[in-house]
């Protein structure tokens, strides 16, 4: 199957990007999918999360690998590749990202550099997710350039924010004038507990706002402990609760993902 590149993105902070990026990448590698996951936020929240605990220290990063685009450097792209024992690799980041912001601005096709880099690993991979920061900025919008496909998870502990509108607008922007091939692969309801009236209102209020223009994941991802302690403890719900609701959730998501293809 050709590679598939996906941006897990929402300026928003804490919709649960990370999580999805880091259960989704391992439920496709359990599907037997060879999975590339790619830290692009310079807290390194997604390194963490593997079990990568100082980021700080990892001295290939993809910081690394935008700085050798930008000077036009030979740096092999598969260098600092990690590999984590369930079965997905890893391209980590750290705070080096943040400072890299402003080369990155005024680099000749500022918003192609991450594509540059990751468009030789796709002969390596089925996937290749790019976790990104709560922003709109620069390095964002390299991982849309990049990407075939954005998935946006969206909390369900707050009516849609107009926050969504911004982020529907940059991926239609990107989309005319950078990557026509840019399409949204899926809204991602996230941090859904059903005990909860405000959840099943910003589900349906979703579903309703945007199902017909966008596909709505069926799948819908329970606010689950299992799920913030397995981020703690360097492990996916997989390995952490493998018969948890979450780790349902995400293998359900990975089976929409892989059936589009
Ligand atoms: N399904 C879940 N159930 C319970 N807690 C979760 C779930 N998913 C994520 N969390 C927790 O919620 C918090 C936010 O999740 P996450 O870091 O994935 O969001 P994010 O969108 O990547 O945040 P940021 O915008 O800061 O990058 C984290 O503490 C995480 O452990
Ligand atoms: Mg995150």
């Amino acid at each position: 199957m050709p590679c598939k590149a996906i941006a897990v993105a929402n300026q928003k902070g804490g919709t649960g990007k990370t999580a999805t990026t880091l259960s989704l990448g391992v439920a496709l590698a359990r599907r037997g999918r060879r999975v590339l996951l790619v830290d692009t936020d310079p807290q390194g929240d997604l390194t963490k999360s593997l079990g990568w605990a100082d980021p700080d220290s990892i001295a290939t990063t993809v910081a690394t690998h935008i700085a050798a685009v930008i000077e036009g450097a030979d740096e092999d792209p598969r260098a600092g590749i990690l590999g984590h024992r369930e079965g997905v690799d890893l391209m980590p980041a750290n705070i080096e990202l943040a400072s890299l912001e402003m080369a990155v601005f005024m680099a000749m096709s500022r918003e192609r550099i991450l594509k540059t880099w990751a468009e030789p690993l796709r002969a390596d991979y089925d996937y290749i997710l790019f976790d990104c920061a709560p922003t709109l900025g620069i390095i964002p919008v390299n991982a849309l350039v990049a990407a075939d496909g954005v998935i946006i998870p969206v909390s369900a502990e707050y009516l849609p924010a107009s926050g969504m509108a911004g982020l529907l607008k940059t991926v239609g922007r990107v989309r005319r004038q950078i990557n026509p091939g840019l399409s949204v692969e899926g809204i991602l309801v996230t941090l859904y507990d059903s005990r909860n009236n405000l959840a099943r209102d910003v589900e349906r209020a979703i579903r309703e706002q945007y199902g017909a223009a966008l596909r709505v994941f069926d799948t819908v991802v329970p606010r689950a402990v299992s799920a913030a302690e397995s981020a703690a403890a360097g492990e996916s719900v997989f390995s952490y609760d493998a018969s948890g609701r979450a780790a349902r959730a995400f293998a359900d998501l990975a089976e929409e993902v892989d059936r589009r293809g």
